[in-house]
């Protein structure tokens, strides 16, 4: 296993990192900072000097080297190593830094990280609502419509299994996404709601159209 943990050279990042290494999981150290004393026990950490607000850097590390567990222990003002290496000097709290490093730069590594994503194919979607207006006397009227948990990687292999040849790559930024873990068995129990289309088959389906459509 491979683990990439977000100031890892930070006090409790320290302690994670030797106990993983330990453990015998590969850590790659992402903070602002090299170490700066040697840690023993630290040694076989590969180091990467990273800000967590630059995304690209984050991806690239995580791809290059496979992380398949995040750690996130980034924080701007809370604990002493912030305050050793002068990026909160006592009484010089700057809250934008502050909701920048701990709210953006959360976002960003979780964004980078993979989130998962709840995908719904637009035909599901449709269906939840014809389905909707068949129910005459609903016992709830708010339903979440939800489809299958899935990696943006995943839609990429996906594809590519159904276009053979196609270029695809995932790129920071863009829209952001719906967070999988909506609950949505009322929909299931109420309208009789449950998607009809797998990941393949949405997609499958969604390249028949597009052909369709650049054909007429
Ligand atoms: N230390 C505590 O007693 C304590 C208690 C409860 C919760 N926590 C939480 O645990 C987490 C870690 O705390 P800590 O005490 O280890 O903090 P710390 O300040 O010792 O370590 C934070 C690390 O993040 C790095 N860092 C800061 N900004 C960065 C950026 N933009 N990009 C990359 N690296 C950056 C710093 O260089 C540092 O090594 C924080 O979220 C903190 O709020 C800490």
């Amino acid at each position: 296993m491979t683990y990439l943990i977000t100031g890892a050279h930070g006090f409790i990042g320290t302690h994670l990192t030797r106990e993983c290494l330990q453990a015998g999981i590969r850590v790659i150290a992402y903070d602002l900072v090299r170490p700066r004393w040697p840690e023993p026990g630290l040694e076989g950490a590969v180091v990467v000097e990273g800000d967590i607000l630059e995304p690209t850097r984050l991806i690239e590390t995580m791809q290059a080297h496979k992380v398949q567990v995040v750690i996130h222990l980034v924080a701007y003002g809370a604990g002493d190593v912030g305050r050793e290496i002068g990026l909160v000097k006592a009484g010089d709290y700057n809250p934008l830094k502050g909701a920048e490093v701990n709210v953006l730069g959360a976002l960003t590594v979780f964004e980078a990280a993979d989130v998962l994503w709840d995908m719904v194919y637009v035909k599901d979607a449709a269906h939840a609502f014809f389905l909707a207006a068949q129910v005459k006397t609903p016992e709830h009227r708010i339903f979440n419509v939800t489809g299958h948990t899935a990696r943006p990687k995943d839609m990429v292999e996906v594809v590519k299994r159904l276009v053979p040849g196609v270029h695809v790559e995932v790129v920071p930024g863009g829209e952001p996404v719906y967070p999988y873990g909506l609950p949505g068995k009322r929909a299931d129990r109420e309208l009789g709601f449950r998607p009809r289309y797998s990941l393949e088959e949405a997609a499958q389906d969604y390249l028949e159209d597009l052909r369709n459509r650049m054909k007429a």
